[in-house]
């Protein structure tokens, strides 16, 4: 998915354009961008060729029919508004994953909001603070809601174009498709829940299993990675070519080159890349998911045009970093400790059941499901007060621990610094890992802490934490 538009397309890129090299096909379909960005959303069943031409199409639910969802963009400190029209048989909700957004807009049923019945609308109204790459996705029923297709991505814009050849996203979901192509059914499998989660067989890249992305020798591209998937964790290797961090979580953070060249990705997180395309014309190159022990596979290749490069020479001139967001920097001095114990699953400590199905615990209490009303809150932090909060990783498998409301600094894993200064609404933490984090506790509200893996969220890897 290209994402250009005249706001984003680089200097550079608009000088292509007036020369009518590349893009010149792309930035005419751009509509024209109205004041505020004002959407419509519709959640539907529909069909989406998931697995290529040669099997049938999957029967889905999806955002406007689409899979991904349409690809929502904003503008920094510019309002949105977003009308969301149920067109389901069951209620629903929309999280926008890791804006920093009023209580009353984070999409949380029961806790922020009525759950919206089929055939009701909710609008959604917030200013995004921070430029960057964020998604939305249910917040009500989200195994089989997540799970059956509704995700997509939303784009808020720098206020200053960056400078690259091309702005493009890669939304990956993980689906767990039956040899006919439809989506399986067993969510919820308690095993499972217990385990690694349901992670699918098949892994789309903007809703189709991909064979070969174009790319031109020479382009500098702005990739965005957005993991859609209930469970599967990614770690990307991309053959041959030296991708730099310059975004977690759709926060700049110091430009670096990930640990052993692989980018990791747990549910719901997403990490933007700047990727100078310095292979061969003509020829392609594999990216590879190798996370899971002997089940790496081919995400897709990039496929060199067989064109001169586009610039003569390597990218010396541009910034990879990117412009600061305006995160309130957490006092660590002053600062107030929570710590989290994330307990359960198979083989992990503890053994807290608080309900029927609860397989995880926060602390020895499971919070399960997606949201209701009177969630007690494990904490109430003060506003305007910084914290810091450790996630200690008590069981056997991995979590990737998202908080609501608020981006986090990245401190330390096991007491070593993290570097190059990373914030996150999203932290994977690894089999008895602890993973310090802080932030100020800047906005009021009953704000979710739970594991992205949709299963262990379910089943009661999830608490509340009320700043007041
Ligand atoms: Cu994507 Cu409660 O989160
Ligand atoms: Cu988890």
């Amino acid at each position: 998915m290209t994402i250009n538009s005249g706001a984003t397309a680089s200097r550079r890129a608009f000088l292509q354009v007036g020369a009518g090299v590349m893009l010149s096909s792309a930035l005419p379909l751009e509509p024209a961008r109205a004041a505020a960005a004002g959407y419509r959303l519709r959640t539907m069943p529909a069909h989406a060729s998931l697995a290529g031409p040669q099997h049938p199409q999957t029967a889905v639910w999806a955002y406007d029919g689409k899979v991904p969802g349409p690809l929502l963009r904003a503008r920094q400190g510019e309002p949105m508004r977003i009308v969301v029209e149920n067109r389901l048989d069951e209620a629903t909700t929309v999280h926008w994953h890791g804006i920093r957004l009023p209580f009353a807009m984070d999409g949380v049923p029961g806790l922020t909001q009525a759950p919206i019945a089929p055939g009701e609308s909710f609008v959604y109204e917030f200013t995004p603070p921070d430029a960057g790459t964020f998604w939305y996705h249910p917040h009500a029923d989200s195994l089989r809601q997540l799970g059956r297709g509704l995700a997509g991505a939303l784009i808020v814009e720098e206020r200053r174009a960056v400078e690259v050849d091309r702005d493009l996203l890669w939304v990956l979901a993980d689906w767990r498709l039956r040899p006919d192509a439809q989506v399986a059914g067993g969510f919820g499998n308690r095993m499972e829940a217990a385990m690694a989660g349901r992670v699918g067989n098949t892994v789309t890249l903007n809703g189709a299993v991909s064979d070969a992305e174009p790319v031109r020798a020479g382009e500098r591209v702005r990739l965005r990675l957005v993991n859609a998937s209930l469970a599967r964790i990614m770690a990307l290797r991309f053959e041959k070519h030296r991708p730099v961090v310059v975004a977690v979580d759709g926060q700049p953070c110091d430009p670096h080159e990930p640990e052993d060249g692989r980018v990791l990705l747990g549910p719901a997180m997403r990490i933007d890349l700047m990727l100078d395309m310095q292979g061969v014309p003509g020829r392609r190159y594999r990216v590879v998911d190798d996370f899971y022990d002997r089940l790496a596979y081919r995400l897709t290749d990039l496929s060199y045009a067989d064109r001169p490069p586009l610039h003569p020479h390597p990218f010396d001139v541009a910034p990879l970093r990117l412009p600061p967001n305006p995160l309130p920097e957490p006092d660590l001095v002053a600062a107030e400790h929570v710590e989290l114990k994330l307990q359960g699953g198979m083989m992990g400590g503890g053994g807290h059941r608080g309900s029927h199905r609860a397989a995880w615990a926060i602390n020895g209490h499971s919070m399960t499901g997606d949201g209701h009303a009177q969630m007690p809150p494990l904490r109430t932090l003060q506003l305007g007060r910084s914290y810091v909060l450790t996630l200690r990783n008590e069981s056997a498998w991995w979590h990737p621990m998202h908080l609501h409301g608020h981006s986090f600094k990245l401190l330390r894993r096991n007491g070593v610094t993290v570097p190059h200064r990373q914030w996150a609404d999203t932290v994977l933490i690894a089999p008895r890992e602890t993973v310090d984090v802080a932030f100020v506790a800047d906005n009021p509200g009953d704000w979710m802490v739970h594991c992205h893996v949709t299963d262990h969220q379910v089943s009661g890897m999830m608490t509340v934490l009320r700043v007041a």
